[in-house]
């Protein structure tokens, strides 16, 4: 709910269990409170002025702010407020300066469209209200609409700003951050997630301190090293209790996230594009909107805030037929056969896939151009009849015929400089005339900054999935971006080619699934290189990792789990010894990881031994049966494998009356520890019965006691399926 009292100027934004409050004051918009839910009344007295300059200047002479002290919503650089502004302007006299005052404000019910961006949505207006607060500069005549859309029932406020020049001249954004936060203490701890191809989203928390941490990427991908979300908790928050304030960027871009304790002890965090490589020249009359970032507030701790984003992310940032339906167990030809394979080989893992319940056999990279490593072709979407003599209708009617589907894989943003495309058109790729061009992979990246880029893109991919045969897409992107440079734009728009490329990007992507709307698409970037809402917007899940091995998936996935739902972690069993880590892990193991995913094999089923392939046959069918609940459960990370010798976790589905659980050891100790796991969400006072013991627990047993897991095999596991006995 949105509610304006007139008298003192305040903007109270209630969701269900927290309310944001704003204050107009001598014209700035000031922020007074985010926290547990206030039940009206007036907050004005939250703001405490207390005159401290310390060397900052006074606004407007003696009677006005000392700004560098106040809550500020939208921060500006050239006056009072000396810390990290959430905009900047460049003036047509080269001025650095924007002073943006309140001019009006609107509310109104649902969710405006962000244009050619990425956001969350609502299916009726009645889910959603909006408030648009109009500031201006009355110097330059920019003026910037900060847009909150509140999510009562969900517990989500989502927050963007559109800058509009309605000045005579350019004006240049130097930085315009998607949302700011300021708060009147420093008493946090910071979560974020960081890690390398193969190693995404570990967590790292530590104390704020005084200076900025920023957690960003400028490689032109929101990347593996960092991720593009803000986690502030108080400090001994934890799965059950203490705040937790929380942002997401809805962006797969270059971003950055900030977080900074000031001199009078008070912090300021702020999320959005990466200002280190943006600018955006703004003509009279235009307007840029920022992308969006989605923010939650949790009086009770990590849980409930993951669950809120989770909540959202799977219900309305996700899209499509897919995204409420039960994913297909696929098959992925990547471990299995790597570029080693022809319509041969890839008929005999269908059949036997077929044979052991798997829906969908994925052709990994290397079924296009003349592809037989990494080195070529890219660009070049048209199939090798080489190793498919009969095209992809060879092997999409032998599927057919075994009654499964047909996925395939393509990297889409990328040109090899060995393919034809390259030879046609050595200017398509992102590069800066008269230097060289770096290779990642072999591989030069498209622009997607040009149409004429796009527009080969969606016929080369129309025309393979146009024809009906393709059940499944898989998007990779295997490398970062240098020499980010776009002739067509001319000098003055060289900082805007990052941004452009994403505008090109996801209208692409737009293009595809609105008229490809029974194909699934996953996004992939070397594994979760590009793991984001931006994509999930297009793509409801996503290859997690390049690391398929079960002990490594088990940090990775907590990690993730942090914001994103498991029903977008892409899982798969694959062969063991692993062919990343080299770790031996029984196959119940590897299957209890990747089972509350979106799930599949990522090995050669003709070779597993006859154990495994009965194995194959039974978890397949534990998925059909309960793969849908699990997906829109509640997901609850009960041991963090980052700290302990063990993890595990457990879904449990919306009505309670399912509980998928799961433990993994990952260092054994002689003569074990005595460790149970008390499980969560339950009814207390329900009955559960164990589906492989057949033994009923009360739901407060569970949840208090727990249940005893091993502890005497390394790498050992257990999967718990507990449905509720009426
Ligand atoms: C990336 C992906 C892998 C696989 C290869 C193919 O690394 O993450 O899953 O598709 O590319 O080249």
């Amino acid at each position: 709910m949105i509610r304006f009292t007139k008298d003192n100027s305040q903007f109270q934004l209630d969701t269900k269990t927290s309310t944001y409050n704003m204050q107009v004051r001598d014209g700035f918009l000031l922020h007074l409170y985010w926290g547990a839910r206030l039940e009206g009344g007036d907050h004005s007295y939250f703001f405490r002025e207390q005159g401290r300059a310390a060397f900052s200047p006074r606004m407007e002479n003696c009677g006005g702010f000392i700004l560098d002290d106040v809550p500020l919503e939208y921060p500006c650089w050239g006056r009072g407020d000396l810390r990290t502004p959430a905009i900047e302007i460049e003036n047509p006299d080269g001025s650095n300066i924007v002073d943006l005052r309140y001019e009006s404000h609107a509310v109104s019910a649902g969710k405006p469209r962000i244009p050619g961006l990425p956001a969350v949505y609502v299916e009726n207006d009645s889910e959603c209200e909006t408030l648009v607060v109009t500031l201006r500069d009355k110097y330059s005549n920019v003026c910037v609409d900060l847009y909150y859309c509140v999510m009562e029932d969900y517990d989500i406020l989502t927050r963007y700003a559109c800058v509009r020049n309605e000045g005579s001249e350019n004006v240049i954004i130097r930085r315009a951050m998607s949302a700011s936060f300021d708060f009147d203490h420093i008493r946090f701890d910071v979560i974020s997630n960081y890690g390398t191809h193969c190693r995404e989203r570990q967590i790292e928390r530590h104390a704020l301190q005084h200076g900025r941490y920023t957690m960003s990427s400028r490689r032109g991908a929101s990347s593996h090293v960092h991720n593009p979300f803000l986690i502030l908790t108080s400090p001994t928050a934890d799965e059950t209790s203490g705040d937790a304030y929380a942002t997401v960027l809805v962006y797969s871009g270059s971003f950055a996230a900030e977080a900074a304790a000031g001199q009078f002890d008070s912090a300021r965090a702020m999320i959005g594009l990466n200002p280190e490589e943006f600018s955006w020249t703004l003509a009279s009359g235009e307007s840029f909107y920022t992308p969006e970032a989605i923010q939650t507030y949790s009086a009770t701790g990590l849980t409930q805030m993951s669950q809120n984003f989770h909540r959202l992310f799977r219900t309305r940032l996700c899209r499509g037929k897919f995204r409420d339906a039960r994913r297909p167990v696929l098959l992925n030809s990547w471990e299995a056969c790597y570029f080693s394979f022809d319509e041969e080989r890839l008929k005999k893992i269908g059949t036997c896939s077929a044979e052991l319940g798997i829906e969908l056999l994925v052709i990994d990279d290397g079924w296009f151009g003349k592809r037989d490593t990494d080195n070529c072709s890219l660009g070049d979407w048209v199939v090798d009849k080489r190793k498919l003599p009969n095209g992809i209708e060879g092997i999409y009617n032998h599927l057919k015929e075994l009654g499964i589907g047909l996925g395939i894989w393509f990297e889409p943003e990328m040109i090899s400089p060995d393919s034809d495309l390259y030879r046609a058109h050595p200017d398509w790729c992102l590069h800066i005339a008269d230097r060289p061009r770096s290779e990642g992979r072999n591989q030069l990246i498209l622009d997607l900054s040009r149409g004429e880029v796009c527009d080969y893109l969606y016929d080369s991919i129309a025309a393979v999935i146009g024809t009906g045969m393709i059940d499944y897409v898989k998007w990779d992107f295997n490398r970062n971006m240098t020499e980010v440079g776009s002739e067509p734009l001319g000098k003055e728009k060289q900082r805007e080619v990052t941004h452009r490329y994403y505008l090109g990007l996801y209208s692409l992507l737009e293009r595809l699934i609105t008229d490809f709307p029974n194909v699934l698409f996953e996004s992939c970037s070397g594994g979760g290189g590009r793991f984001d809402a931006g994509l999930l917007y297009y793509m409801p899940q996503v290859w997690t990792s390049d690391n398929s091995d079960a002990i490594e998936r088990l940090r990775i996935q907590h990690g993730t789990s942090l914001v994103y739902p498991m029903s977008a972690m892409s899982a798969h069993v694959s062969a063991s010894p692993n062919h990343q880590t080299g770790h031996v892990t029984p196959f119940d193991t590897r299957f209890t990881v990747a089972f509350t995913g979106s799930f599949g094999y990522e090995l050669d089923p003709t070779q597993l031994c006859d154990e495994d392939k009965q194995r194959v046959i039974h978890t397949g069918n534990l998925f059909k049966e309960y793969g849908e609940r699990i997906a829109k459960g509640n997901y609850y990370r009960l041991r963090d494998p980052h700290e302990e010798t063990c993890g595990a976790w457990c879904t449990v589905s919306e009505d309670q009356s399912l509980c998928i659980a799961g433990y993994v050891l990952t260092h054994v100790r002689m003569y074990g520890n005595n460790e149970r796991i008390a499980l969560r969400g339950l009814k207390p006072d329900a009955l559960y019965k164990e589906k492989f013991t057949g033994i009923t627990y009360r739901g407060d047993q569970l949840m208090n006691f727990g249940l005893h897991a091993p502890t005497t095999l390394e790498y050992q596991s257990i999967l718990w399926i507990l449905e509720e006995q009426k």
